[in-house]
């Protein structure tokens, strides 16, 4: 088999390496796949550069999440041909992945294989902030700043099948109409200008939604209602939050954080599996859809890693082995 490694935490394209793997044995209760499709998020990068929510023993291999179809199977639950995606952080940048089948969940016939990749994390992301917390009625506000971001996107239509409506911060003007078709109900530029004017208005978020933090998580903030809560999920700007003693004394803001790795690790089983099961319901009935910029081999993976950095990308950056 092959396999992206690295041997010491670094910057990835100076740690990163292609290499041939033996395909270790199988044991029982063991699916062995073959790797079709595992996306590049910013979290693989954090893992390579040490600076992820864990660091996983050296010599290791990123992929926090993809999608692949079953080779062999010591699973009752599962047969060559299965498609399924892991569940459990497995070094997905590989042609094969050897797993648990407890920790796989079965595609339903017909999905996606570059949807069903990017399943895992970010549309599972939007659904725990939208009810994992207090949960907003029916025709009530949330905010979220990096709005296009995958889970950006995922919030937008996961509040729309809910009911909830969406006010999305943006950096850059032309992605308001693309938000709005997608089913946002307000886009705003990410700027104080902006974020003073729609304060003027009556919308007043019951939840915040920040992956961005610094003067972005600031304005999320501001444009909350008093006693409503604040959760931070992603630090894009890599700059601390700052919270004004007033936010606290006379908005009574909470303050909370996401990872939703600790959820799929600690909630119950059926729970996991129902999530998953509606969200991938939602991607079949194209409801809920994740834009694709590239695609790369294995082995062009320092092309992967630049493109994901590109101003112009639009959409997530996919490995297909
Ligand atoms: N806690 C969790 O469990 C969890 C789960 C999923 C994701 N996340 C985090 O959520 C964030 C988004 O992930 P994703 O996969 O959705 O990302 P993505 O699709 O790659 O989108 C990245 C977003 O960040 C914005 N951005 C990039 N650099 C920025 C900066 N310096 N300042 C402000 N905005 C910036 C981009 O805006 P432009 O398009 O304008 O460049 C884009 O909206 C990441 O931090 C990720 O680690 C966390």
């Amino acid at each position: 088999m092959q396999a992206l490694r690295f041997h010491e935490f670094g910057k990835p394209l100076e740690v990163l390496r292609l290499e041939e793997l033996e395909l270790p044995s199988l044991d029982d209760g063991e699916v062995r796949l073959k790797m079709l499709a595992a996306p590049v998020n910013p979290a693989d990068l954090n893992l390579i550069e040490g600076t992820y929510g864990v660091k996983p023993p050296l010599p290791a291999v990123p992929g926090i999440e993809g999608c692949g179809e079953v080779v062999e199977s010591r699973s009752p639950d599962f047969v060559a041909g299965d498609r399924a995606i892991i569940l459990r952080r497995a070094g997905s940048w590989a042609s094969h992945v050897q797993i648990s089948a407890e920790h796989l969940f079965k595609l339903p016939a017909g999905m996606d294989v570059q949807q069903a990749a990017m399943l895992k994390v970010n549309p599972a992301t939007a659904w725990r902030l939208l009810t994992g917390f207090e949960r907003p009625a029916a025709g009530s506000w949330i905010v979220q700043n990096a709005a296009n971001s995958a889970v950006g996107r995922c919030v937008i239509a996961v509040a729309k099948s809910l009911g909830i409506r969406t006010m999305n911060l943006v950096r850059r003007e032309e992605l308001r109409d693309e938000l709005l078709a997608l089913g946002a109900d307000e886009v705003l530029l990410d700027d104080d200008a902006a974020v003073e004017s729609a304060k003027q208005r009556e919308i007043r978020p019951v939840l915040g939604f920040n992956c961005v933090g610094g003067e972005s998580a600031l304005r999320v903030m501001n444009l909350l209602a008093p006693g409503a809560t604040h959760v931070t999920y992603g630090a894009m700007a890599r700059r601390p939050l700052t919270v004004p003693n007033g936010l606290l004394i006379f908005k009574d803001l909470k303050f909370r954080g996401l990872w939703i790795t600790k959820w799929i690790e600690g909630a119950p089983k059926e729970e996991v599996r129902e999530v998953y099961g509606e969200l991938a319901k939602m991607i079949v009935r194209g409801e809920l859809t994740m834009p694709v910029d590239r695609i790369f081999p294995l082995a062009e993976f320092a092309g992967a890693i630049e493109a994901l950095a590109a101003p112009e990308r639009n959409g997530k950056v996919l490995l297909a082995p």
